[in-house]
């Protein structure tokens, strides 16, 4: 596919997605989500990627939200449908995708551009990085699943508040509430990103896949995490990474992971 709003780079076995829009704050328009459908699920399915990192093009966002203009004229019908397909073919998609993703947050990270971040396995911030769900001061609630995702990883009373104000915390506060897991200077964003994508991709990718799958099991109504946890264990010993490690291990030498 031939990509007008994003960049996909690879770097090693890391898979750079950046929105590349910054002229509109890296907005997520109909072209750009399916855009970015199109890269994480090239990445996911490419063996030698083993990390992905998502990021916003220019200094100042990361992703400032859905594109308003291109929604402000819904109906209710349409509204659901945004939300629906948005959620299919971005969202949902990247919390389920068995390579991990990393957000890295380098400036604004407000609605549809948070809840990209929160979909994300995990999120690093810049130090000027901003982030809220300010979908109420335009009379709408988040859709792209901010009101589920901003619970499970600040608490409900926070996600009440950040949501119902409208408001907007630092990287800071970010890191405080867990909605980040480090902070770094602008230039130090990516190569920290980097940096633990290649911890990560010394492990087992088939291990990594199934650690995931069990963790978001947690997050699932009706599903036994503890279960899918039980046979994702059991599943792993016939894998040749679960030779592979245990052999390193016992021989005193570094794995040397196939994937499979
Ligand atoms: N949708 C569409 N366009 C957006 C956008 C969005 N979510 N966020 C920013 N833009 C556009 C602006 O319209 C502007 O375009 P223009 O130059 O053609 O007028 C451009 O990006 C730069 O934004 P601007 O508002 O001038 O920058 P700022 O530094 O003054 O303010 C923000 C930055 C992030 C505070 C402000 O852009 C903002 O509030 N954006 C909307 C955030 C939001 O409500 N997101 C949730 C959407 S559901």
């Amino acid at each position: 596919m031939n990509y007008q709003n994003i960049i996909s780079k690879n770097h090693n076995s890391t898979s750079i997605i950046t929105v590349n829009r910054p002229n509109k704050l890296n907005a997520l328009n109909k072209d750009t989500i399916q855009e970015l459908h199109d890269a994480f699920d090239t990445a996911n399915k490419d063996k030698n990627i083993k990390v992905i990192i998502v990021t916003g093009g220019g200094d100042k966002a990361f992703v400032a939200g859905a594109d308003i203009s291109e929604f402000a004229h819904f109906n209710a019908e349409e509204g659901k449908l945004l939300a629906a397909n948005g959620q299919q073919l971005l969202f949902d998609f990247v919390e389920n995708l068995s390579t991990p993703v990393i957000a890295a947050i380098n400036g604004f990270a407000l609605g549809g551009g948070l809840e990209l971040a929160m979909a994300c396995h995990f999120r690093v911030a810049s130090d000027n990085a901003k982030m809220g769900l300010p979908e109420v001061s335009l009379g709408v609630i988040p859709g792209y699943g901010g009101t589920q995702r901003l619970p499970q990883l600040i608490g409900k009373g926070r996600a009440m508040e950040l949501i119902m104000t409208a408001g907007m915390i630092d990287a800071n506060q970010a890191l405080s509430y867990g909605l980040v897991n480090h902070v770094a200077s602008q230039e130090d964003l990516l190569p920290l990103c980097e940096k633990l994508a290649i911890k990560i991709s010394r492990n087992s990718p088939v291990a990594i896949a199934a650690a995931i799958k069990s963790i978001n099991a947690n997050y699932k109504d009706g599903v036994d995490g503890y279960n899918v946890e039980i046979n994702a264990f059991g599943n792993a010993f016939g894998t040749k990474d679960f030779k592979e490690g245990t052999s390193a291990f016992l021989e005193k030498r570094k794995a040397d992971f196939s994937g499979e």
